[in-house]
C-alpha cells in the first residue's frame, strides 16, 4: 500500500472505482484507531463514543445544510431507505413514483409492499436522463412517495431539479425520498424539500462499511410511525410506565434502536470535516476538466456512452455500455486500471484524488484493450 497523497492504495494503480468504493483517508484509518482505545477503556470508554456520534452527526448535517438533531446513523443506505418505507402508514393502492435510473434498494424498499397493494410507477429515462417534467406528471392523488437519487449510480445523471418535483410531491400530499449515495461528498446535497435523505459512508464520503446517514425533512416525524424500537432511540428507558408504553427520543435519534456502529462512525467523521474543508463546491469544479475529459475520450472511442453530457457540470460519474463489459474491465484491471464493469456498463469514477494522469492512463488503456483481438472478435461475435 502506498499513501503518499494521504490515502492508502495500491500502489502503481489507477483507482477509478469510488462509486463502488471510495479509498479511506489516513485520518479515517487514524479514527478507526482512536475507537480502537476507547473500546479498549470499556465502559469509561462510552462517553468518548457519544461525543463522537454527536461530532459526526454535526458534520453530516452541515453538508446537508441540516441541523444535527435531523441525522442519524443507520447500517447502511439500503437498511435507512427501509427503515422509512416500513414506517408510513401504507394504504392498499397507494403509489410510490421513481426511476429505473434508481439504485435497485430503492425500488425493493418499495416494491415489497406489493403484497399490501403499494404499486409501484417507474417512469423511463430517454437518453439517460428523467426530467422534473416527466416525473411531476407521474405523480397522482395515490401518490405517497417519490423515490429519487440525486445521483444515478448507472449513468451518473443530476437530478437538479429536486426542489421542484419536492413543490409538486408536496402539492399532492406526497413524501420526497432522496438517495444522495452517489452525490454527498463529491456534489453539492442539500435537504431543500427533501423529506427524507440517505447516504451511505463507504464511497464518496470516503469511510469505512456499516453507516448509512439518514437526515429527516421538516414534519416527516409527524407523518410516520418508526418501525423499529429499542433502548437507544427513547427517552424514558427506565420510566415507571415503561411496561406498557414508550417515549421515543427528539428527531432522528428515535431511528437508531440500539448501539450504532461506532466503528464506522469515528472514520466517518473524520472524513467528512476533511471533505467540507475541502470543499464539496470546489472538489466539484476542479474535477469538472477531468470528467469532460472522460466523456469526450469515450466518444472519440466511439463507445455508446450513458451518461448524458451535462448543461451545468457533471456528477462523478461517466458510464459506456457494452455487451463484453466484463472482458474490457478484466482487460484494463490486468494493466492495473481499476473501474466498475457489470450489467452491460463499464463505469469510471473520479473523486477527489484522481488526476488528469489517471483519465489519460484510463484511455489509453481503453484504447489498446478495445483493439485486443478476443474483445474485437467477441464484439463482433
Ligand atoms: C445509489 C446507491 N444507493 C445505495 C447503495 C448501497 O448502499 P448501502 O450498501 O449502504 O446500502 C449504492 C451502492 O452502490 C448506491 O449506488
Amino acid at each position: 500500500l502506498a499513501s503518499s497523497d494521504g490515502f492508502a492504495r495500491r500502489s502503481g494503480e489507477i483507482y477509478l472505482d469510488t462509486a463502488a468504493e471510495g479509498l479511506l483517508p489516513a485520518c479515517a484509518a487514524e479514527g478507526a484507531e482512536a475507537y480502537l482505545r476507547d473500546k479498549s477503556r470499556g465502559s469509561p470508554g462510552r462517553q468518548a463514543m457519544f461525543e463522537e456520534e454527536g461530532k459526526a452527526k454535526a458534520a453530516a448535517a452541515r453538508l446537508l445544510g441540516a441541523a444535527a438533531e435531523d441525522v442519524a446513523f443507520l447500517p447502511s443506505a439500503s437498511d435507512a431507505l427501509n427503515l422509512v418505507a416500513a414506517s408510513l402508514d401504507w394504504r392498499p393502492g397507494d403509489q410510490v413514483v421513481s426511476t429505473d435510473l434508481e439504485f435497485p434498494s430503492g425500488i425493493l424498499a418499495f416494491l415489497r409492499l406489493k403484497d399490501r397493494g403499494v404499486r409501484l410507477e417507474v417512469v423511463p429515462s430517454r437518453g439517460g436522463t428523467v426530467s422534473a417534467a416527466q416525473i411531476c406528471s407521474a405523480i397522482g392523488p395515490a401518490t405517497r412517495v417519490v423515490m429519487l437519487s440525486q445521483v444515478s449510480y448507472k449513468t451518473g445523471t443530476i437530478m437538479r431539479e429536486l426542489p421542484e418535483i419536492a413543490r409538486e410531491a408536496h402539492r399532492r400530499g406526497a413524501l420526497l425520498c432522496v438517495d444522495a449515495t452517489q452525490a454527498m461528498g463529491r456534489t453539492p446535497v442539500s435537504m431543500d424539500g427533501v423529506d427524507f435523505l440517505t447516504a451511505s459512508s463507504y464511497k464518496w464520503l470516503l469511510g469505512t462499511h456499516g453507516a448509512g446517514i439518514a437526515c429527516l425533512g421538516a414534519g416527516l416525524l409527524d407523518r410516520m410511525r418508526p418501525a423499529a424500537a429499542g433502548w437507544y432511540s427513547v427517552d424514558d428507558l427506565f420510566g415507571a410506565n415503561r411496561f406498557t408504553d414508550f417515549r421515543p427520543k427528539a428527531g432522528a435519534a428515535q431511528l437508531a434502536a440500539g448501539m450504532p456502529n461506532f466503528p464506522a462512525i469515528y472514520a466517518l467523521r473524520r472524513s467528512l470535516e476533511m471533505l467540507e474543508a475541502a470543499g464539496i463546491p470546489r472538489i466539484e469544479q476542479e474535477l469538472a476538466p477531468l470528467m469532460a475529459a472522460l466523456r469526450s475520450g469515450f466518444c472519440r472511442l466511439g463507445l455508446d456512452v450513458l451518461t448524458p453530457a451535462g448543461a451545468d457540470g457533471d456528477s462523478g460519474i461517466v458510464s459506456f455500455a457494452h455487451p463484453e463489459h466484463q472482458a474490457i474491465g478484466a482487460a484494463l484491471e490486468k494493466r492495473g486500471i481499476v473501474v466498475w464493469r457489470g450489467d452491460g456498463r463499464v463505469r469510471a469514477s473520479v473523486h477527489l484524488y484522481n488526476t488528469v494522469a489517471d483519465v489519460e492512463a484510463l484511455l489509453q488503456g481503453l484504447e489498446a484493450v478495445m483493439a485486443e483481438e478476443a474483445i474485437v472478435n467477441c464484439t463482433k461475435a
